[in-house]
């Protein structure tokens, strides 16, 4: 029995997509607990390039099996997209993709409706995917789920009463086009026919593999302090990418977890909107984003980028209780003459020990930094911990004792050969 957990420590694009996919080469299953289209997950090989949204990081070792759980927000549209570019890239998923029945389904409405309230005042700053309507949906309990497309009168009849709601307040409150009903039960017929083969109870399916002794990575979306109840609130997305998320998002009990592996960026980043302590409106911030290549990979957008922090970091140790940290993007920071760490937080002048709960203290607090020296050079080739440069090595071990967590994983490029283990 092995269950991995692999989540994002921070603000999410930490490079789960890289380490979900060297680390599957051990693994039997790998699980997608939460989240939707939102996610962008990046692998690289060689020359190829492959972004993921829906379908577990694993999908590209030929034994491995993939699992959407229940705890995923499904968009047909983007999910049917991507089966449609792996096969195009001569990735067979035939027998080895399996979907939650009792995973939700985002609708066309969810999407008119988050894209609809960005445009107002305070927005977050969300994807547009329609994620935090159709976890709305899911709480009301009036979600529709792959379940309901097996039969045609059960999906008109609740798509039916959703869509009047939906299109009176899309009409009343946002001015927005109306939905023709009848063409999107079709839509939604035809979606459950191409999926019918992928359709699985996939919490048995993972209660079996458990009890067979298979070895299973459950693979978060988004990061730690974007989780909606533990992240910057209300700066956060609507699902729980902390661990905890991996037990309601696939049905596997706690007691079957072993380890969690917490991927961390060398520095932070952040897209959309919310409080970031150690942001970097500057030129070094500048040079962070061109280096390390920072715009969303599925909006595009430019990822606000700064300092390693710390304080965010222990805490998100803390509540996902990361047993190793994968070090990514170390690389990066190669083109900077001095590297600063936050330590710790201030607020009005006092330091606090606690990761602020509200948004006005963590907008208010400032952060005490130590300065090390940068390693100025690039990594290439660097295969082993003895071989990185002096100070790049003193700055792994700098983070090791301010997070008490080993860092066993550090990697250099968004290839799967560039990483080493300790
Ligand atoms: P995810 O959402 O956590 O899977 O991360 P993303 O794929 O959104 O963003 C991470 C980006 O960094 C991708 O473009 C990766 O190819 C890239 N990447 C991952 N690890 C490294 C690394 O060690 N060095 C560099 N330079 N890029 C990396
Ligand atoms: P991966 O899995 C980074 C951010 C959005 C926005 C907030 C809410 O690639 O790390 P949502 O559309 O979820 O309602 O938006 O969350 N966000 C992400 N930021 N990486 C992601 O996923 C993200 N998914 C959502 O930018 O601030
Ligand atoms: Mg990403």
């Amino acid at each position: 029995m092995s269950v991995r957990i692999i989540v994002g420590a921070q603000w999410g694009d930490e490079g789960k997509g890289k380490i979900v996919d060297l680390l599957s080469e051990h693994a039997d299953i790998v699980a997608r607990y939460q989240g939707g289209a939102n996610a962008g997950h990046t692998i690289v090989h060689g020359n190829k390039k492959y972004i993921l949204h829906l379908i577990p990081s694993g999908i590209l070792h030929s034994s491995v099996h993939c699992v959407i759980g229940n705890g995923v927000v499904i968009d047909p549209v983007a999910l049917m997209d991507e089966i449609r570019m792996l096969e195009s890239l001569g990735v067979n998923i035939d027998g080895r993709l399996h979907i939650s029945h009792k995973a939700h389904l985002i609708m066309p409405y969810h999407k008119m409706l988050d894209q609809a309230r960005e445009k107002l005042a305070g927005s977050i700053g969300t994807t547009g995917r329609g994620i935090g309507p159709s976890y709305i949906d899911k709480a009301q309990r009036v979600g529709i789920r792959i379940v309901d497309l097996l039969d045609r009168d059960v999906l008109a009849a609740k798509l039916r009463t959703n869509f009047e709601e939906k299109s009176a307040i899309l009409e009343a409150l946002y001015d927005a086009e109306p939905i023709d009903i009848d063409r999107l039960i079709e839509e939604y017929m035809a979606f459950d026919t191409q999926i019918d083969p992928f359709i699985t109870d996939t919490t048995s399916f993972l209660h079996q593999a458990i009890k067979d002794g298979k070895s299973i990575l459950a693979e978060g979306a988004q990061g730690a302090l974007l989780d909606l109840d533990h992240g910057t609130y209300p700066f956060v997305t609507s699902s729980n990418p902390t661990s905890g998320g991996a037990c309601t998002g696939l049905g596997i009990p706690p007691t079957s977890i072993r380890d969690i592996t917490g991927v961390v960026k060398a520095y932070s980043t952040r897209v959309g909107n919310g409080p970031f302590p150690t942001e970097l409106n500057d030129n070094i911030g500048e040079l962070l984003r061109s280096e390390g290549h920072e715009f969303g990979a599925t909006t595009g957008r430019s990822r606000r980028c700064g300092w390693l922090d710390i304080p965010a970091l222990r805490y998100s140790c803390m509540i996902n209780g990361i047993t190793e940290i994968a070090l990514t993007k170390l690389d990066v920071l190669g083109v900077l003459d001095e590297i600063k760490i936050c330590t710790g937080y201030r607020i009005d002048g006092k330091p606090t020990r606690y990761f602020p709960a509200d948004v006005g203290s963590l907008e208010r607090v400032t952060c005490d930094y130590i300065t090390m020296p940068g390693w100025k050079c690039a990594l290439d080739g660097v295969r082993s911990f003895e071989a990185l440069p002096a100070a790049a090595q003193e700055y792994v071990s700098t983070i090791e004792r301010l997070l008490e967590t080993p860092v066993t994983w550090v990697s250099t490029s968004p290839d799967r050969d560039d990483t080493f283990r300790r």
